[in-house]
């Protein structure tokens, strides 16, 4: 389908000099730079959605009974964009994050952005900030974040009125410096990140302001990330704070927890599962619990952990920890299931193997 949205582009009149812009790529870190320009677009009930620029980068300016600071009706996105050795640039999957965005607004009763307007308004933004997209070494990307949020003024709970969508980008490092390295899981057993009905497959801030307690407590326990369970047993493992999980088992099989509405469907985690049907690897989509997981590194039956999503594509998972044990990682390294899973994905991604499920959109 087309995006029939209109862009009005206003070129930024103060951009980045070029001296400091390649200083800021040559180690960009993660979210701590930003572009010359944003994209943003309104939405109310009459005029559904309107005004759609790419304007110069700028604060908001909000009132203090903008209903978004109080009630937290908001989502957003998270993709790449990633320079080819040719010099094109390309997202991944874009429309995957639109259909996301869209299942997400209707569970936080937001207006739905089409999927083509959404891959619109992403490319309008890398377009106009297209010299922003680093080089593809050290596997470089431009990080672009799409978000949505009740900008109506006023105190109540009910849907906003008026909803701002607005798109900016901020170039990435690589994710390793030293090339990947395990990351150590602390268990959740208090905390727990969404229950049965609630917001866990919307990507939507609370989720994650719930979840930093625990992500705090994984830290005060020397444990990179937190891991979290299913609210009703108890035992089922869900996903990480802002990843997915996979089991890769000494027969080959991979299984990751399955979606049950939860946990986010991340678009590195549905990638994987048809990747490993094309590496000839059996995929399971199931419950997996946390017994499963302590049982089959101890036995050796669980050879690699790994988790994934679009800022470090697969990171390979060591210890897992929790109040009064743990269990080692099942590889010190990434494991040889991971990195070949790794590689496949980069290599596609930054054009240097051939996409054969035509996943790449190009912008420029
Ligand atoms: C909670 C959570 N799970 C999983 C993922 C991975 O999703 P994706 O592969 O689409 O980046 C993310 C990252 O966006 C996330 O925040």
């Amino acid at each position: 389908m087309e995006s029939s949205l209109e862009i009005a582009v206003s070129p930024a009149t103060n951009p980045v000099e070029p001296d400091r812009l390649a200083e800021i790529l040559a180690a960009p870190g993660f979210g701590q730079h930003f572009t010359d320009h944003m994209f943003a677009a309104e939405w109310t009930p009459e005029g559904g959605w309107h005004d759609a620029r790419v304007t110069a980068y700028a604060p908001l300016s909000l009132d203090p009974a903008t209903a978004v600071l109080h009630y937290a009706q908001e989502i957003f996105e998270g993709l790449k964009a990633y320079r080819h050795g040719d010099g094109s640039v390309w997202t991944f999957r874009p429309e995957e994050n639109g259909a996301r965005m869209v299942r997400s607004a209707r569970r936080m009763a937001l207006p739905e952005l089409p999927a083509a307007d959404f891959v619109a308004s992403v490319d309008a933004l890398i377009r106009a900030d297209e010299r922003w997209v680093p080089d593809p070494d050290g596997e470089k990307s431009l990080y672009i974040r799409p978000f949505m949020f009740a900008s109506e003024t006023f105190l109540g709970v009910r849907p906003s009125r008026h909803v701002t969508y607005l798109v900016i980008a901020s170039p990435a490092g690589a994710y390793f410096a030293k090339g990947p390295k395990p990351v150590s899981i602390w268990l959740s057993e208090e905390y727990s990140r969404a229950g049965v009905g609630g917001t866990g497959a919307a990507k939507t801030g609370g989720n994650y302001a719930s979840s930093l307690a625990a992500q705090q407590e994984a830290i005060d326990n020397g444990c990179d990330q937190v891991a979290f369970l299913d609210t009703v047993e108890r035992r089922w493992i869900e996903e990480l704070g802002g990843m997915n999980l996979y089991f890769v088992h000494d027969d080959g099989t991979v299984v990751t927890p399955e979606l049950s509405g939860t946990i986010l469907e991340g678009i590195t985690r549905s990638s994987i599962v048809e990747l490993c049907g094309k590496l000839g690897h059996r995929v399971e989509e199931r419950q997996f619990s946390v017994e499963e997981w302590r049982d089959g590194v101890r036995s050796g039956r669980i050879t690699e952990v790994f988790a994934c999503g679009t800022a470090a594509v697969v990171t390979p998972v060591g210890t897992l920890k929790w109040r009064g044990g743990e269990v080692a990682g099942a590889t010190e390294e990434a494991g040889p299931v991971t990195s070949k899973i790794r590689r496949t994905l980069v290599d596609i991604q930054y054009g240097r193997a051939e996409d054969t499920f035509g996943w790449m959109h190009r912008v420029v």
